[in-house]
């Protein structure tokens, strides 16, 4: 078992497996980043290795996000292999969507148990206009596949000032209606060069709350208000589904953080509003043996930050969320 310095017990591990990305959602990244070369980025042979490692650490839940995690190549059967990793209880994968219309059915064969899909709004148009590239349509074949290929569905929609605030949020919220998804809002996050775009159009959980009722009524506290992972549950009167809440600015939820982070590059960020991090690439590259990796995880974690500082105007800079991966 694995604490920081604060008690809290942290077994839970993101790894990114890629920076690149088939969209370019105007809240992730610039329409013309730049990617890391692929010789800096973790092997699969290396990202087994940390698996097991964690594992061994006492880490049972892993999600993969990116980038964009199924642009990675052999993606299905690094799915299988960490699947397969003693120790490891669930596989879970945050995606655009895009191209699970093909793959859901193989990653779910390989031993994915869920999908979190992001969507940020049913219209076509404005799909386009957040994600500069994307069409909604293929985003929604991707979740029919993975309902095909009986994967649990989340939706993820990032909400934006005068481009998603509005009708946007409550028809996502109507579908909860008639399926048994969870669709969640998540509060947009400041990051590097994008920072300023993303403090002009933050969207606090009170005001969707307040859209949501007022079209659609009352939404009733879940668990009274105990978190489900990070997020805040409330369900409409007869809905089959439920709405989450993921207020990371207005309302972190510190206390209960149990994850950290791998990136593409193989540093351990240990917050995701923080710049902390800790190099597993280069000891790994120099030989360093399971149990010295495993020393410099633990010591790591051990100093996991507690709580961003945004209100002190301290924002993350040394990375954008396409290479954290949420
Ligand atoms: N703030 C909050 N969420 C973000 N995402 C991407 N950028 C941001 C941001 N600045 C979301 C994506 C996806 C998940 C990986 O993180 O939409 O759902
Ligand atoms: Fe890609 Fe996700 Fe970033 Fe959009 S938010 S550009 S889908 S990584």
């Amino acid at each position: 078992m694995t604490f920081d310095r604060f008690g809290r017990h942290i077994n839970y591990l993101r790894i990114s497996l890629t920076d690149k990305c088939n969209l370019r959602c105007v809240y992730c990244m610039p329409e013309d980043m730049t990617f890391r070369p692929r010789a800096e980025l973790l092997q699969d042979d290396e990202i087994n290795r940390l698996v097991t490692i964690f594992a061994e650490l006492g880490f049972h839940k892993f999600r993969l996000t990116g980038g964009e995690p199924t642009v990675r190549a052999n993606v299905v059967d690094i799915v299988g292999r960490i699947a397969r990793t003693p120790g490891v209880e669930t596989v879970a994968m945050t995606t655009n969507g895009l191209l699970l219309k093909d793959l859901a059915q193989p990653l779910a064969a390989a031993g994915l148990k869920r999908v979190n899909v992001s969507i940020d709004t049913l219209d076509p148009t404005k799909f386009k206009k957040l994600t500069r590239w994307g069409h909604v349509e293929d985003v929604w074949a991707g979740i029919e596949a993975a309902e095909r290929a009986a994967l649990g569905i989340k939706l993820n929609a990032v909400v934006v000032r005068n481009y998603n605030d509005k009708e946007d949020v409550v028809e996502m919220a109507r579908l909860t209606l008639h399926h048994n998804w969870q669709v969640r809002y998540i509060e947009m996050m400041p990051f590097g060069d994008v920072a300023d775009f993303q403090q002009a159009g933050v969207v606090t959980e009170k005001e969707l709350r307040q859209t949501i009722e007022e079209s659609l009524g009352p939404l009733t506290l879940v668990n009274d208000g105990e978190l489900d992972g990070e997020a805040r549950l409330y369900h409409l009167a007869q809905a089959q589904g439920a709405l989450g809440f993921i207020s990371s600015v207005t309302q972190p939820f510190c206390a209960s953080c149990t994850r950290v982070r791998l990136t593409a590059d193989g540093r351990l960020r240990l917050c995701l509003l923080r710049e902390k991090e800790v190099n597993l690439l280069d000891p790994m590259r120099n030989g360093a043996s399971d149990e010295q990796l495993k020393e410099i995880i633990r010591d790591g974690i051990w100093w996991k930050p507690w709580g961003h500082r945004l209100e002190q105007q301290v924002i993350p800079l040394n990375r954008v969320m396409s290479e954290i991966g949420g």
